[in-house]
């Protein structure tokens, strides 16, 4: 039988109602919807790739999402925690540690490409990136020394000091000001976008589907896609869950915060594909999509360079709406494992993430060779988290709720035919297509 978590465990802090659904939104939102979405996107089919994420992340994410967030207001703990404390079973806690380990990862990279993007709006503002216009050149420049390793550290204070001040005036306020922020500046970059010249190819090829597109392998991708965008897999969603007062309903925060990261894809589409179709700019091209096309498209447009720079400073808050979900997982696990301060957890979890990050940051632009088996240690990082350590803790989740916690039903608070619909997909279909998604990924089934 498991022992219900005290109501004053984590310390006993938590969201407001709506500080909850930002902050999730927030963590939600991220360099996966403005940066990697389009581009993989543009490479996988367009509009077919796209409703197939929108399936994935309705059909699986959200119920997945609705599981994560189940565990950590059950458990009112860091990930671990909260899984020994639903649970007398072996070995519980030590899988919840992996998804500790995750978050950690992640950030160690995510925060790198959240570098770029303070560089890239600091240099658009200022002018400086118009002042060459061989993109692709300024941008290996940039990535190839060693100036992203102090971007990166400056994206990594800037996520401890929103960290170090706590859930409600922390997390909680920073993204109540941010995430209605992102709305209007993407907005207004739509309208933007809609009204170039050459506009509407790049909308048709976003939101008109065609199905010969569709293959097993896009199918997958979408799949792990949607879980990376609903920060899924990462123990970021169980650990605010156990910062989200009783009273609050988890199915309309899942919906609310599901139907957020799909506007917000939705709005990115809206303003990269127009805007590379205007400009012939091909969206498959791949990461440098939005670092490299994008600089090009704003200084051919009128204004370009604030139009660019609110580009840029969107992305930067996006990213660091993210990398603040990633820093509270490990930050609470060790406030509650070491029993240590706030303060002081922040401090020493942020300091090794930036050392771990250096060989990421140094690798991936090519500044110092560290790479293996054809992959920099920054691909190998990415690799690791997204490919692996997600679809891993995906299955960690799914197996928990849909098999092992008896009373995750009764704390969702699900009711009536939802109740089947959501045990049905976490029992059965969410796990054997992360299933899916996880051999594919490690090459183990090939198509
Ligand atoms: N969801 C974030 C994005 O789309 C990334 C992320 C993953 C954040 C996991 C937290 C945890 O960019």
């Amino acid at each position: 039988k498991s022992a219900p978590a005290p109501e004053s465990a984590g310390g006993g802090e938590r969201f407001s109602q709506s500080g909850f659904i930002f902050a999730a939104i927030g963590s939600a939102v991220g360099l996966g919807n403005m940066w990697k979405f389009p581009y993989i996107t543009g490479k996988y089919g367009g509009a077919a790739f796209f409703l197939m994420f929108i399936v994935c992340l309705l059909a699986v994410g959200l119920p997945v999402l609705m599981a994560e967030l189940t565990i950590g207001r059950g458990g009112r703990g860091s990930v671990s925690t909260s899984f020994n404390r639903l649970t007398k079973k072996k070995g519980w806690g030590t899988l919840g540690f992996l998804m500790v380990l995750a978050p950690f990862l992640i950030l160690s990279f995510y925060a790198v490409i959240a570098g770029w993007t303070l560089y890239y709006a600091v240099q658009s503002f200022s002018g400086n990136l118009f002042s060459n216009s061989d993109y692709s050149a300024t941008f290996g420049s940039f990535i190839g020394s060693w100036q992203p390793v102090w971007w990166m550290l400056l994206a990594l204070v800037l996520t401890a000091f929103v960290i170090i001040k706590g859930v409600s005036s922390g997390i909680e306020k920073f993204n109540k000001i941010l995430i209605p922020g992102l709305v209007i500046l993407l907005v207004a970059l739509v309208i933007r976008a809609l009204t170039l010249k050459g506009a509407g190819d790049g909308v048709s090829f976003f939101l008109e589907p065609d199905f010969s597109k569709l293959t097993a392998q896009s199918a997958l991708i979408a799949l792990g896609h949607a879980f990376f965008s609903l920060s899924l897999g990462m123990g970021t969603m169980i650990t605010y869950g156990a910062y989200v007062d009783k009273r609050q309903s988890l199915g309309v925060g899942t919906m609310a915060i599901g139907l957020g990261d799909l506007l917000y894809a939705l709005l990115a589409g809206l303003i990269i594909f127009p805007t590379s179709f205007a400009f012939g700019i091909e969206p498959g091209q791949g990461p440098g999509l939005v670092f490299v096309a994008l600089p090009a498209a704003f200084a051919a447009m009128p204004f370009g360079s604030l139009f660019g720079g609110l580009f840029f400073v969107l992305l930067a808050f996006a990213a660091l709406t993210s990398t603040v979900g990633l820093l509270e997982v490990p930050v609470a696990f060790v406030r509650e494992r070491f029993g240590w301060s706030r303060g002081k957890s922040v401090i020493i979890i942020t300091l090794l993430i930036f050392i771990i990050g250096i060989p990421s940051a140094v690798s991936v632009g090519g500044a110092v060779d560290i790479s293996f088996g054809h992959k920099t240690f920054f691909d190998w990082m990415d690799f690791i988290c997204s490919y692996i350590l997600l679809p891993v803790g995906g299955l960690i989740v799914t197996i928990f709720v849909g098999w092992i916690w008896r009373d995750a039903a009764k704390e969702a608070g699900v009711k009536s035919s939802w109740l089947y619909v959501w045990l049905f997909m976490v029992r059965y279909i969410a796990p054997i297509l992360v299933l899916l998604v996880l051999l594919h990924s490690t090459g183990a089934l090939d198509f």
